[in-house]
């Protein structure tokens, strides 16, 4: 006998319902995303099986070799989003411009920024991968949108959330009231219930995360961080975890505690994760779970963007951690 299961759907609908002033098209565009999610999930499943493997031949926006499941990725996502007439503008890592609404379809009050694979790096490797999605309601009046619709602070997003390809599929998204996690049961093609109301564990996990490669190019206030967390010198150390694919390594820290690190370095001072569909929607997440997300200085959320593609150094986990870091990185020994 199934133990009384919450589709994503019905969960969506409860949630719109509990909203008063909710019109539907957010909870549209929520349904469009897990019906991109579920399509992405087929091909992620059997990757090995086709020829989707292997390059696509051509480089994105950051010079970075473009994998057929990234441009697959990043096709499933705008043709499920462009004609539901919530958008009004669409951005995407694979994009180096804006995605404009096609001129067949409505416009809407909504923005969404995504990653369309997170972690490609990883595919070839049967590492988990993931999407990452950031929704804003529109600044501009009416008709198409603009930057301004994207350029918007995290702590303006709607709602923020990932799919994470891994041993199982599992979508976690807010809308501002708690974070929950769905898994995909495959055989009926639904996201089921499975994370109610996801806090970080306080006290987490010790477990720090970030890619130890780039040691020599940090600052020695970064490198004094890292030795701290290896050593414990306050209390006992801690493990090192490091999956490369920000959303295992977010999904893993939200589940468990501990504290993740993509530091600017002497040769990208913004270092590698891009503000806008990476870093903010987790932060989103993150803070809605109980913990902090930083650039080392200052809250993610808080920050203005400048430009679609725009990176910035990301700290994110348990709040006394991420403070820690803060203290580190501003010349103290978090004491
Ligand atoms: P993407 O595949 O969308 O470009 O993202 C890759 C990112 C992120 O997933 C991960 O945290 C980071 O690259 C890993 O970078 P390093 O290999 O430099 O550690
Ligand atoms: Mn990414
Ligand atoms: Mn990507």
């Amino acid at each position: 006998m199934d133990r009384y299961v919450v589709t994503l759907s019905r969960f969506i609908l409860e949630e719109e319902r509990s909203h008063p002033t909710a019109t539907g098209n957010l909870t549209s565009i929520l349904y469009d995303i897990t019906h991109a999610a579920k399509l992405i999930h087929r091909e992620v499943s059997k990757a090995g099986l086709v020829d989707i493997l292997g390059m696509a031949g051509h480089e994105n926006v950051h010079g970075e070799e473009v994998r057929k499941l990234d441009d697959y990725a990043h096709d499933v996502m705008f043709n499920a989003m462009d004609h539901g007439g919530n958008l009004c503008v669409m951005a995407s890592e694979e994009s180096e411009s804006l995605m404009p609404i096609p001129t067949q379809f409505p416009t809407g009050e909504y923005v969404l920024l995504y990653d369309p694979l997170d972690g490609s790096s990883n595919i070839d490797a049967n590492i988990s991968i993931g999407t990452i999605f950031s929704i804003h309601t529109r600044v501009s009046e009416g008709g198409p949108g603009g930057l301004e619709d994207c350029l918007q602070p995290g702590s303006r997003q709607v709602a923020a959330g990932y799919v994470m390809y891994g041993s199982s599929t599992v979508l976690v998204y807010t809308t501002g009231s708690g974070v929950h996690g769905f898994t995909l049961d495959p055989s009926i093609g639904e996201f089921l219930l499975s994370h109610r109301d996801i806090r970080i564990p306080e006290p987490g996990k010790r477990i720090y995360s970030v890619n130890e490669g780039n040691f020599d190019r940090w600052s020695p206030n970064q490198q004094a961080l890292v030795n701290e967390l290896r050593t414990g010198c306050h209390e006992e150390p801690f493990s090192a975890r490091y999956v490369g694919s920000l959303v295992a390594d977010f999904h893993r820290t939200l589940l468990y505690g501990g504290l993740f690190m993509y530091p600017g370095d002497n040769k990208n001072t913004a270092g590698k994760l891009r503000l806008l569909y990476e870093a903010a929607p987790l932060a989103l997440l993150c803070e809605h779970a109980g913990g902090l997300a930083t650039n080392g200085r200052e809250d993610i959320l808080g920050i203005q963007p400048e430009s679609l593609h725009q990176r910035t150094p990301l700290y994110m986990g348990n709040r006394r951690w991420v403070e820690m870091a803060g203290e580190y990185l501003a010349g103290g020994d978090g004491t």
